[in-house]
């Protein structure tokens, strides 16, 4: 690096050789501190200007990004500088800044401090790129630009050198943006953990060939986790790999997308960028991406147009479609990577599982994923099969003693000091490194880092007890405006600007705090950004103020992020109510959370989810004497109990209870009911039918007593569907009739769940009607269906899910091609947009669909649907009612080429268990059907007593009046017990009373397996 005064022939002549002397003596001075500050060597002085070296004598792997960082430094307080030559010498004092990497030859030349030097070819270069530095700037050689990641790079330009046939190109260097904080630090060397960066290194470098990994870095605060990390970046850049790096933060861990959004912004340097130009920047990255998918993208990276409207799809579907696009995306990417996710211990709920599912791919990636946490956190990122994890366990005496011994220095007057930090510091190395700054400040060590005298015999001091007691020492020491520069800066995160202190109304001092270590400074442009040096200073700053002065910061801070950014109010809103609750004003507090709920409604669940509940306890937590305090408390709870069935929230018992009470309270009629629904539709997927079918006639019951048509409309299919899985058809069929009653034609009429409940109304009046031996039900389906093709897609999957799987179940409809058209249909569209309930149950009707069919090739693959399927079911928690029917056909399909005893055993169980809890008479029928099949195939002894006993059963249960549906199975299954037992009379007549029944019924699916027996 060489660093040269503009025209400083022109200053000498007009402040004179004496004056020049002064100034160029304290230009050297700054330039000097700052070189050192980022590990270089100032070299010589070249009579008005500064050489300095990077990278040798200590061959640092980062050499280039340090120079460019200490090149933007120098400038910065050449600048302070200026200002007071200007005001004091009326002259314009400008340096010309600039860099070049190379072979050069080093080597003490001469004695003495600066006897160091280095020369050759390169360096010239060096000179004479500084020399077409513009004033004020830095110009960069195009192997210095090349080496330098995260540098912010002017156009190239063409330099002519003497001697040289080509021009040299060269590049004005911008700024640095964020990727290489570590550079910022002059670290302690590190000591110990030898085996732990072996281990990570060969997992690197399986990497980079190609087989990629998850690392899990563990261990307490303090104990080296973010070293170690910034070590393997350190490892991984000097092989030429990228590094992307998130933080997670403590007052972020309840704001959806935080962490995800963070590292993919990183991941697709879209950081520095304007809005316009970062989506050119995606879409030059993924360019055969579907425009659909990268609108959702750029909205999670919060660069969408505010022009484009998004998807109108549901947020399973954008969470399946942008975790696909994220891994076609880093399945295409060749060039290895690092990917590092620190303080996972604080992450989101909705990164969290995102990131989880994209760490499923990394094995088939080019990528090493680094993860780091305190040891309290037991989420999804910390069960990731087929992670490796570390846990970092305290440095050992002797290691502690060697980073104690590297940062005091050999001097004999801190041996003492050294046993007594080394006893205190228990090896956690930040408690060590808190100590000895503390130590420092406090006058007990006198001189510089890695060369201190103790002024203090050991016996005498004092150490702190603990790290946080260490950090707070050394804050009461500071000056009150960097104290509050420190408070109101831990108030807004682990990371913040000088501008937005400002805003605050603080006066930003900022040089002590970087200068004591309290925060570093991270990127270095016109705006910097300033960074907490480690999690626990931010921690004990928070909490050593004033509670009401926090609340204040908090306060104020939270109008701030509203008004600096108010088309972006909804995606902060949860980020704004998280400050507002911080500062006690609760009314405000819980309405940003409502709206953050409304805004995540359409692209998170889950995050609405962790909204509402917010919600919920800030309502709470409101003086009893608040007059909007109960109704606060009811709407929250009743989104939560609506959206229970939704997320596999648990609400039945206390939850529900305390809602009833407070809609009791109240007199809150509709509230109680969507909160019914809700958990109705909860009772059914847990297989809780008996609760189901109760609370089903309760929660119409009030539906009615409310008697709002909409909203009758609107709810009435949870109940309806209670009644459907537990075969009370007349209460289905009664109840679906007066939706389509009421709904009077209008598709949309009470469509706050559904997009159309008068399709589902159409379709579960069909069932009703063919299982009780109503006319009509063909034209229902047919209704159902027609609206179902224009409503939304969920109501589309659920309309084709209940017509096709219930109706090839019962043997109503046959799968035959068109049928299968369909389903495939309703399943692309519900993996485009609908939610994990819809596509799960356009599985299932597909995986139904095909083991009804007559190719073997057909079956197998039903078969592999249908046990996907309940995988899915048994792991989630949802459509437990159903999971034995598709249980029944699995086992079907997979005794055709497995084991058929164990096939009947499971046929069995599934239907013990129906019977068991009385709704033998829903999918118990074809379920019995399918045992009855299977025991009379084996024809081991025992096997038609058991089918007699099956079929029996099934005749016996108590059923609604005229449930022709059981009289149709019932004599089929009849008729084939008959033939088995040789009776070829009765065979006849149950055969032949099976087909006609079918055929007056019109059971499509009967009529086949009628005409196909003997
Ligand atoms: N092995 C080591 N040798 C030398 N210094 C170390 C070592 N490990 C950690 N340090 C230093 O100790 C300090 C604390 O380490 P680090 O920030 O990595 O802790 P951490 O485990 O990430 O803590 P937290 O959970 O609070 O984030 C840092 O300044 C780091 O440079
Ligand atoms: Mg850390």
């Amino acid at each position: 690096m060489f660093a040269d005064v503009v025209h400083s022939m022109d200053i000498a002549a007009a402040v004179g050789a004496e004056r020049l002397r002064e100034i160029m003596a304290e230009l050297v001075d700054i330039t000097t501190a700052v070189v050192k500050r980022y590990g270089g060597t100032v070299d010589k002085f070249t009579g008005d200007g500064i050489m300095a070296l990077f990278g040798a004598p200590t061959a640092l792997e980062d050499h280039a990004v340090r120079a460019c960082l200490a090149a933007l430094g120098v400038q910065q307080e050449a600048k302070r500088l200026a200002v007071d030559v200007q005001e004091r010498d009326g002259v314009d004092l400008q340096l010309r800044v600039g860099l070049n990497s190379g072979q050069v030859i080093a080597g003490e030349i001469g004695s003495g401090a600066l006897g160091y030097t280095a020369v050759g070819e390169q360096v010239g270069l060096a000179q004479r790129i500084e020399s077409v530095a513009p004033p004020g700037g830095v110009m960069l050689s195009e192997s210095t630009a090349r080496l330098a990641a995260g540098a912010v790079l002017g156009e190239p330009e063409l330099l002519r050198v003497k001697g040289a046939e080509e021009p040299v190109p060269v590049r004005r260097l911008l700024g640095m943006g964020e990727r290489h904080r570590a550079a910022w630090r002059a670290e302690s060397n590190l000591v110990g953990r030898h085996w732990e960066m072996a281990a990570v290194e060969g997992l690197l470098e399986r990497a980079i060939d190609g087989d990629g990994a998850v690392v899990e870095v563990g261990g307490s605060p303090g104990i080296g986790k973010s070293r170690l990390v910034r070590e393997v970046a350190a490892m991984a850049a000097a092989r030429s790999v990228d590094v992307f790096t998130a933080f997670c933060e403590s007052h972020a861990s309840d704001i959806p997308f935080y962490a995800v959004a963070r590292l993919l912004r990183a991941a697709t340097g879209v950081g520095d960028l304007d809005a316009s130009a970062a989506r050119a920047q995606v879409r030059a990255r993924v360019p055969d991406a579907d425009p659909e998918d990268l609108v959702l993208f750029e909205d999670l990276l919060g660069i969408a147009d505010p022009e484009a409207e998004l998807p109108k799809i549901d947020p399973d579907a954008r969470r399946r479609r942008l975790t696909a696009l994220v891994a076609a995306a880093s399945l295409a990417r060749r060039d290895p990577a690092v990917y590092v996710i620190e303080d996972v211990h604080w992450i989101d709920e909705v990164s969290e599982s995102m990131l989880a599912d994209f760490m499923a791919v990394t094995p088939q990636t080019p990528f090493l994923v680094l993860i780091t946490c305190r040891p309290e956190y037991r989420g999804a990122l910390s069960r990731v099969p087929g992670a490796q994890s570390i846990a970092l366990a305290p440095l050992s005496d002797s290691e502690t003693a060697a980073l104690v011994t590297d940062l005091l220095g050999p001097d004999s007057s801190v041996g003492g000091l050294t046993t007594t930090i080394v006893e205190r510091a228990a090896g956690n190395p930040f408690f060590v490194e808190e100590m000895v700054r503390e130590l420092a400040e406090r006058g007990v060590l006198r001189g510089n880092r890695s060369a201190y005298i103790s002024t203090v015999g050991a016996t005498e001091v004092s150490v702190p007890a603990t790290v946080q007691a260490a950090i707070a020492a050394r804050i009461d020491r500071l000056s009150p405006a960097a104290k509050r520069t420190l408070s109101a800066a831990a108030v807004i995160g682990s990371r913040f600007d000088p501008g937005l202190l400002e805003t605050l109304g603080i006066e930003p001092v900022l040089k002590d705090l970087v200068g004591g270590e309290f925060i570093d400074q991270i990127t270095s442009t016109e705006e910097p950004e300033y960074l907490f040096h480690h999690p626990l200073i931010r921690t004990v700053a928070y909490e050593a103020q004033l509670k009401s002065d926090r609340a204040e910061l908090h306060r104020r801070l939270a109008a701030v992020i509203e008004a600096r950014s108010p088309a972006s109010a909804d995606e902060n809103a949860a980020l704004i109510a998280e400050h507002l609750e911080a500062a006690g004003d609760l009314h405000a507090a819980y309405g940003w959370q409502m709206r953050a709920a409304a805004w995540a409604t359409n692209r998170d669940i889950a995050a609405a989810r962790l909204s509402w509940e917010r919600a919920r306890n800030i309502a709470d937590a409101l003086p009893t004497d608040d007059p909007n305090r109960a109704a606060m408390r009811i709407t929250p709870r009743t989104m939560l109990c609506g959206i229970a069935f939704r997320v596999q929230l648990n609400v039945a018992g206390a939850p529900f209870d305390e809602l009833r009470q407070l809609c009791t309270a109240t007199g809150d009629k509709a509230s109680l009911a969507i909160a019914m629904a809700g958990l109705v539709m909860d009772h059914v997927y847990r297989d809780r039918l008996r609760e189901a079918s109760q609370l089903a006639s309760d929660a119409m019951a009030l539906i009615e007593s409310v008697g709002d048509p909409t909203l009758t409309v609107g709810l009435s299919f949870a109940p309806t569907y209670a009644k459907v899985e537990s075969a009370e058809w007349s209460d289905a069929l009664q109840w679906s009739q007066r939706v389509i009653d009421l709904a009077d034609g209008d598709p949309a009429k009470g469509n706050f769940l559904f997009g159309s409940p008068l399709a589902i109304a159409f379709t579960n009046r069909a069932m009703a009607r063919y299982c009780l031996g109503r006319p009509g039900w063909r034209d229902d389906l047919n209704h159902g269906l027609a609206l179902a093709r224009s409503a939304d897609s969920l109501s589309f999957a659920a309309v084709v899910g209940w017509v096709y799987f219930a109706g090839i179940s019962f043997g109503v409809l046959a799968a035959d091609d068109p049928t299968v058209r369909e389903i495939e249909h309703a399943l692309r569209i519900a993996e485009r947009s609908g939610d994990d309930l819809a596509l799960a149950l356009a599985r299932m009707t597909l995986g139904t669909a095909l083991v009804h069919r007559p190719t073997a090739a057909q079956r197998d693959r039903g078969q592999k649907v249908l046990a996907e399927v309940g995988e899915v079911f048994r792991c989630r928690g949802h459509n437990l009612c159903e999971l034995p029917i598709v249980d029944v056909y699995s086992a079907r399909e997979s005794a055709r080429s497995g084991d058929r005893d164990d096939a009947v055993r499971l046929i069995r169980a599934a239907v013990d268990h129906l019977f068991r809890d009385q709704h033998l008479l829903a999918w118990g029928i074809p379920a019995t059907g399918v045992l009855v099949e299977m025991l009379l195939d084996r024809g081991a002894a025992a096997d038609a007593a058991e089918a007699r006993a099956a079929i029996e059963r099934l005749a016996a249960a108590r059923a609604d009046e005229g449930l022709v549906m059981r009289e149709t199975w019932l004599l089929r299954l009849r008729a084939l017990l008959a033939r088995a037992h040789g009776d070829d009379t009765a065979y006849r007549d149950y055969r032949d009373r099976y087909r006609d029944m079918a055929r007056t019924l019109g059971f499509e699916g009967h009529i086949a397996s009628a005409e196909a027996m003997p």
